[in-house]
């Protein structure tokens, strides 16, 4: 049974009659561009063909009442009386509801049913397809206008003041405004979007390494001070204004430590525009040779890859018909992406997944994904 029609069932189960709509939102892959939304720098991701789903009815009254099929809980909230409770999951839908409310936007209440297929703390954005799809809920029987861009930054400022995760605008922007068979190239200063093409004849192949660490975490806060720290130096408020000329000039003085960080930002920049360059010109190769090097800034400059990503990484780099490997989402654990010819990509999940378990012990699990479209609502009736 798809997601869809088993949220709708046990909606009529839980609350007798019919759902109105079905609210969905996707988790995303980001294929290069890592640890350069905050800042202000160039990311390119693509939504991924899971999602987290919502089967939904609009309620007279101003509570909200969802239930969640994988954690087997219920959340029951007050519109009037938003109050942070620490209690997981629900954190994320009482936090969005205080995010469009900050933002003068009226909200009606509602009931619903979710379960989805992203998976949680891999790294995949499981927390923004929950944003999202809530915010849509919330847009679909309040009426208020969706303009992606918004929302991802109101969806951002639940997770940065609500949950208190201080995450960049990325993962809350595919989640928007993601487009079915196509990566986005994003500017995470001004929000513009390009789309583009994953190359003819090859596919995105994302690799769960199995290892988990949570986000809402000291390193990922750390590295974002330390950037910080970077831009300083160079006089300026982010390193999305530094340019490697001016960089290269200026390196002697800066601590080795931030000196690494902050080139690893700013190469990532120039990789990243690179990459949508490389891939407007269908060239699978040179995407592939930047993914590499995005892998290895981030494992030796910005430091967030673990043994277990870097034995994933370099697994798939083996396989023959791989044309680049790199660790994706934040990093400490979580999930790795490879560029693989299609034509290649049996044998290499099954290679890499036995590798990957002689060197490690564990099983990864990988599958293949396809650019698929950012929040939706459809009615039912
Ligand atoms: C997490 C954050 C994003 C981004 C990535 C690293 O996914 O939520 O905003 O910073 O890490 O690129």
């Amino acid at each position: 049974m798809s997601l869809a029609d088993r949220v709708s069932a046990a909606y009529r189960q839980r609350f007798g009659g019919a759902p109105a709509l079905l609210a969905r939102a996707p988790g995303r892959v980001n294929l290069i561009g890592e640890h350069t939304d905050y800042s202000d720098g160039f990311v390119l991701p693509m939504a991924i063909d899971r999602a987290l789903w919502i089967a939904l009815a609009p309620r007279s009254d101003r509570r909200v009442l969802v239930y969640s099929l994988d954690f087997a809980t219920e959340a029951s909230i007050d519109l009037d009386q938003l109050e942070k409770v620490d209690d997981g999951w629900p954190e994320y839908l009482r936090g969005v509801a205080w995010a469009l409310q900050q933002a003068d936007l009226r909200l009606s209440g509602w009931q619903g049913v979710m379960a989805g297929d992203v998976p949680i703390g891999s790294g995949l954005s499981s927390s923004a397809a929950l944003e999202l799809a809530v915010a849509r809920a919330f847009q679909a029987v309040s009426e208020f206008a969706w303009e992606p861009t918004v929302i991802a930054r109101l969806a951002q400022r639940a997770e940065n003041d609500w949950v208190g995760m201080n995450c960049g605008i990325m993962d809350q922007m595919i989640a928007a405004a993601g487009v079915s068979g196509s990566a986005l190239l994003i500017d995470c200063r001004s929000l513009a979007t390009r789309l583009v093409p994953i190359p003819a004849e090859s596919v995105v192949v994302v690799m769960d390494s199995m290892t988990r660490r949570g986000l809402v975490d000291s390193a990922y806060n750390q590295r974002r001070a330390q950037c910080e720290a970077a831009a300083q130096h160079f006089g300026v408020s982010v390193l999305r204004d530094v340019s490697e000329a001016n960089y290269a000039g200026q390196a002697a003085q800066l601590d080795g430590l931030v000196y690494r960080r902050a080139r690893h930002v700013i190469r990532e920049n120039v990789r990243t525009l690179a990459a949508a360059v490389a891939m407007q010109q269908g060239d699978a190769r040179q995407l592939g040779i930047l993914m590499n090097a995005s892998h290895d800034s981030l494992r030796d400059d910005f430091e967030v890859s673990t043994d277990a990503l870097n034995a994933l990484v370099d697994s798939a780099r083996r396989q023959p018909g791989c044309f680049g490997a790199r660790l994706t989402g934040a990093g400490f654990g979580g999930c790795a992406v490879a560029l693989v010819q299609s034509a290649a990509r049996e044998n290499f999940v099954a290679s890499v997944a036995r590798e990957y378990e002689e060197a490690t012990g564990l099983a990864a699990t990988l599958y293949v994904c396809q650019p698929a479209a950012g929040a939706s609502v459809t009615s039912l009736s």
